[in-house]
This record gives C-alpha cells, sequence and structure tokens, in this order.
C-alpha cells in the first residue's frame, strides 16, 4: 500500500534531505511538507521536489491546530514524520520562546491530530543532546534525559509528550535521537557550514574556548536511512539512537575543514565561550539497538566532509542569499560582535 506521509520542517536542513531521499526511493509514496519557512527553512532546498506531481507544499506551523488537522484530513495523512522544530542552541540561549512553541506546543498539536486522524506510525525526529553531556562512553535509550541548554531541554518536553501519548492512547509513535548531523542544505549557523562559509569569505572562524569539545558526526544521508529504519521497522513506542560514530573535536574538525579548503589554520579564533557552562563537552551514542534494525551508517567521514565542503563551494549562491540577508547579519552581528570584536 501507497503512503502519504507528512514531513514537518521539510524546508530545513535534515527535512528537505529526506524529502529527496523518500520521493526517490518510494515512487508509489506521496511526500506532503508542512513548513512555517522560518529563518532556517528555504524553499530553495526543495526545488527539485516542487516539480513532481507526487509532492505538495504547505506554508504553516505545526502550532496550528487548523492547519494540522486540515492536511491530515485532505492529504489522508498515514505517516508523520516531525523534523519542525527551532533547532539552534546559540539561539536558544538568546530567546527560548520560540523554541517551546514548536519543539513542545507543536509536537502536542501533531500528536493530537495523529490519535483523531489514525495514524499509521508517528516518527519524532530528536537528539542526542536530550541525555546531557557524557565524559566517557556512550548514551544508551534508557539512559536519563538530562537536558542542560533551552533547545535540548525543549526537545526533551516534546519527547515527553511522545511517550505520554503512546502509553495512554496507544498512537503508534518511534522516537529517534540523531548525533550532530552535516551535508547539504545545511544553515550556516551550526558549526559546519558556518564555518566553511566564513572561510570561503577568508573570515575568522570563532572556535568556543580551548575547541576541546567533541561531537559525534552523521553525514545526512545516513541520518534518513536511519529514520527510515525506525519509521519502517522500529518497534512501536520505542526510542532509537542514530550516531555516526565519528567523534572529533571541534578544533580537530575545523582543522580538517580548513585542510579542505586550502585555507590557513590562522583563520582560528578561540573566544570566550558564548554557551559558558551550559556547553556540553561531549555526546556519544551507544548504536545497537538501531543495529538490530540492520542500519549502520555507510559514509566515511573524510569523504563525507569532502563531499559536504565541495557541495558549499559549489553553491555559492544558496549560501550567499542568506548570509547576505539582514536576518542572518543581525544575528550574527549581535551574537559574535561581543567576542569576535574587529574579526567579525
Ligand atoms: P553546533 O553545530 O551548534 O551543534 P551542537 O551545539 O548541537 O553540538 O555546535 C557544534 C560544536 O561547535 C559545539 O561544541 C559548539 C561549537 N561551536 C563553536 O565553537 N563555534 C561556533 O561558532 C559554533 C556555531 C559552534
Amino acid at each position: 500500500m501507497s503512503r502519504s506521509v507528512l514531513i514537518t520542517g521539510g524546508a530545513g536542513f535534515i527535512g528537505s534531505n529526506f524529502v529527496h531521499f523518500w520521493l526517490e526511493e518510494y515512487p508509489e509514496d506521496r511526500v506532503v511538507v508542512l513548513d512555517a519557512l522560518t529563518y532556517a527553512g528555504n524553499l530553495a532546498n526543495l526545488q527539485t521536489a516542487v516539480t513532481n506531481p507526487r509532492f505538495r507544499f504547505y506554508p504553516g506551523r505545526i502550532e496550528d491546530r487548523t492547519v494540522v488537522d486540515g492536511i491530515c484530513r485532505s492529504e489522508r495523512i498515514t505517516h508523520v514524520v516531525n523534523f519542525a522544530a527551532e533547532s539552534h542552541n546559540d539561539r536558544s540561549m538568546v530567546d527560548p520562546t520560540g523554541l517551546i512553541d514548536a519543539n513542545v506546543t507543536g509536537v502536542g498539536i501533531l500528536l493530537r491530530a495523529s490519535k483523531h486522524f489514525d495514524i499509521e506510525r508517528f516518527l519524532h525526529v530528536s537528539t542526542d543532546e536530550v541525555y546531557g553531556q557524557i565524559e566517557n562512553g556512550q548514551f544508551r535509550e534508557t539512559d536519563p534525559l538530562l537536558p542542560r541548554t533551552p533547545y535540548s531541554a525543549g526537545k526533551a518536553g516534546g519527547e515527553m509528550l511522545v511517550r505520554a501519548y503512546h502509553i495512554a492512547y496507544g498512537i503508534p509513535t518511534v522516537v529517534t535521537r540523531g548525533s550532530n548531523t552535516f551535508g547539504p542544505y545545511q544553515y550556516p549557523e551550526k558549526l559546519l557550514p558556518f564555518f566553511i562559509t566564513r572561510a570561503l569569505q577568508d573570515r575568522p572562524l570563532p572556535l568556543y574556548g580551548t575547541g576541546t569539545q567533541v561531537r559525534e558526526w552523521l553525514y545526512v544521508t545516513d541520518h534518513c536511512r536511519g529514520i527510515r529504519s525506525a519509521l519502517l521497522n522500529g518497534a512501536v513506542g520505542e526510542v532509537y539512537n542514530l550516531g555516526g560514530g565519528n567523534e572529533l573535536t571541534n578544533l580537530d574538525i575545523t582543522k580538517l575543514v580548513l585542510q579542505l579548503l586550502g585555507k590557513p589554520d590562522c583563520l582560528i579564533r578561540h573566544v570566550p565561550d558564548p554557551r559558558g557552562s551550559a556547553h556540553d563537552a561531549r555526546y556519544a551514542l551507544d548504536c545497537t539497538r538501531i543495529g538490530s534494525l540492520g542500519w549502520r551508517p555507510q559514509q566515511a567521514m573524510h569523504d563525507a566532509l569532502e563531499r559536504t565542503v565541495r557541495w558549499y563551494c559549489d553553491h555559492r549562491a544558496w549560501w550567499e542569499a542568506i548570509v547576505q540577508s539582514e536576518a542572518y547579519r543581525s544575528f550574527v552581528a549581535g551574537y559574535y560582535g561581543p567576542i569576535l570584536g574587529d574579526d567579525l
């Protein structure tokens, strides 16, 4: 039976990659995107999808019950994959209001609709950050959620609603917790696209503190494949870690980027850490559970990073339109101005 898949946040980074992935992999399925097109949602990410007759786009917020219910009804939605979120830690530390609307309230509205319209599967895309930080070893799905930033607290709150809707109403939910993801179409505020695009402009790279924090990197197509495994084969009510297995310090990955771009290390600026004590030192995920569904990352880190760097080199118009926008410039000036000074 063909599916009608609602992909919320489908104009964002991982969401748009998932839209392309799904349209290609499942030629019988319809793909319906609901996206608020806030600063990070970009219709340019869906350029090749919009001409596909199996694709529909709706502008709107997941907090809007009328819009969500209308789409579920008219598009006869069978599966929901929720990418919609305010996803940037640095922004969440400046202003947490929007993130509670999208990351908590919106999840509740989607769950309510999933119950009402008898959705076959509800997959909620979460993050390794809900666990907080880990010095040694790896987080398992059974570990407690101990978020340490406003963003990760919002994501943990959304997850609690998913859990409760499954228990209370038997909604067939699945949650994935992905590690730091990278690849094409990522808004240039996260570490990699921010540093790649700044280095391409020969601008200094603000590395927080010593740069010894560790992140586990996952290429976006591997992330999409992991979500697919959990959506189609995951156990209902279950949570699945999706880790890339590539642990690198921020300093090391920054040096790799500079090397790939042929730019000098002297672009790196060690700046006072704007996240302060909320800066998580390390994330790492145990992926045994999703491994039992047959998933493991396929992309080698160096190749994937090289491909990503090349994509930003080849898609200058895409990111230049963003970095020249007033909204972007004012965020960068307001957030980085005080720590970068003349290097801004
Ligand atoms: P980020 O890409 O924002 O993802 P997350 O906070 O979800 O891990 O940041 C990755 C790491 O890079 C994190 O340890 C913070 C650090 N970082 C910098 O050092 N400088 C920057 O300008 C940014 C955006 C991040």
